[in-house]
């Protein structure tokens, strides 16, 4: 469990702008991790499981409560962008949370993140809005939106 915080915690640190401060501490996902209803996968450069001893190219955190599994985290390293594991992450998610007994994913993003083409590829529908919800390092105000989708 020690290499897989390392390796979500070397994910997290290149994949977040300092700038939208979403970037979580190793404490709060040691913390996070400790809750039964709070679950990881890691996925390597090649969209398959880790090898012991070998680095993540990306990581899912996510929360399963009350039959629905909510996404609290996504990142891909920078250098393995664009080559399908956003994609594959969720997958695996879908599959993981239907395993857990949920029957709907959710997540929330601040609005303008480009992830919104891969959650709406993938099938995930806009909810709601919650107006100036997240306060950037800048002063920046933005929009939060839920997204869900049905399994
Ligand atoms: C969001 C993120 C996980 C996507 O990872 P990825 O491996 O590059 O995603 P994929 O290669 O599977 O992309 C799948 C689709 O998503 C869309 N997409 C992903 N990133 C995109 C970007 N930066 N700009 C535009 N579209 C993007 C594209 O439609 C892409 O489809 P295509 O390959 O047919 O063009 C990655 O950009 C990331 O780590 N971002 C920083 C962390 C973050 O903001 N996470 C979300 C909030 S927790």
């Amino acid at each position: 469990m020690n290499d897989d915080l390392d390796r979500i915690m070397a994910v997290m640190a290149a994949a977040f702008d300092p700038l939208w401060g979403e970037a979580w501490t190793r404490r709060q996902v040691a913390d996070s991790l400790m809750l039964p209803t709070v679950f990881y996968r890691l996925i390597g450069p090649d969209g398959e499981s880790v090898i012991d001893g070998q680095p993540a190219a990306g990581f899912t955190l996510t929360r399963n409560v009350a039959g629905e599994e909510e996404l609290l985290l996504i990142a891909v390293e920078p250098a393995n962008r664009g080559t399908g594991l956003g994609r594959k992450l969720l997958q695996y998610l879908a599959q993981d949370a239907k395993a857990r007994g949920a029957d709907r994913l959710f997540l929330e993003m601040r609005s303008s993140n480009p992830a919104e083409r891969l959650y709406r590829e993938f099938g995930f529908v806009p909810m709601g809005t919650r107006p100036d919800y997240y306060s950037l390092r800048d002063g920046t105000k933005l929009d939060a939106i839920t997204f869900a989708k049905q399994l």
